[in-house]
């Protein structure tokens, strides 16, 4: 991830914030349409409540971005709490899909090679800590 790269994502996340269900709403059909075995893991809440702390917690990811250490403990202390929601590494890869699917969604015509790198480079940041500490510190 390029400083260039965490800047067009932090310039670009408010614009996310200000349609949050219905944005998630379509991450989450994504991820239920990919991985249909996923939808029984959110027997606890519902997508409207889920949609809001996921959209709560990349809010703050994004916004400390370039304090990565912050990032890393904090991602590192969210995916201790995932687990026992009975995930494998491959539904990140999933979500990763459905993830910058809604983004897509939520850009439209604005929606750009440059936005697409630079949020998949997000992603594959916070992806990669959530995975290690989930699946291979144990
Ligand atoms: C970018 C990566 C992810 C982020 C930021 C994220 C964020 C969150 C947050 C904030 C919660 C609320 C509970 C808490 O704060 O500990 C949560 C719960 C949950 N997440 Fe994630 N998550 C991510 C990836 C995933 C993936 C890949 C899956 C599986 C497909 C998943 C499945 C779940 C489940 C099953 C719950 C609990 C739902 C329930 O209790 O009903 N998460 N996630």
């Amino acid at each position: 991830m390029t400083p260039q790269q965490s800047e067009i994502v932090k310039k670009s996340f408010p614009k996310i914030l200000a349609g949050t269900l219905t944005a998630t709403q379509v991450l989450y059909d994504k991820l239920f349409e990919l991985a249909p075995e996923t939808k029984a893991l959110f027997k606890n809440t519902s997508i409207d409540r889920q949609s809001q702390m996921l959209i709560a917690a990349i809010g703050k990811l994004v916004k400390s971005i370039d304090n990565w250490e912050n990032v890393k403990a904090d991602l590192e202390a969210l995916a201790k709490r995932h687990a026992g929601y009975g995930l494998s590494p491959e539904h990140f890869v999933y979500f990763g899909h459905a993830f910058i699917h809604m983004l897509k969604s939520m850009y439209g015509n604005e929606w750009n090679t440059e936005l697409e790198e630079a949020w998949k480079a997000v992603y594959q940041k916070i992806s990669e800590v959530m995975i290690g500490t989930l699946f291979e510190n144990k």
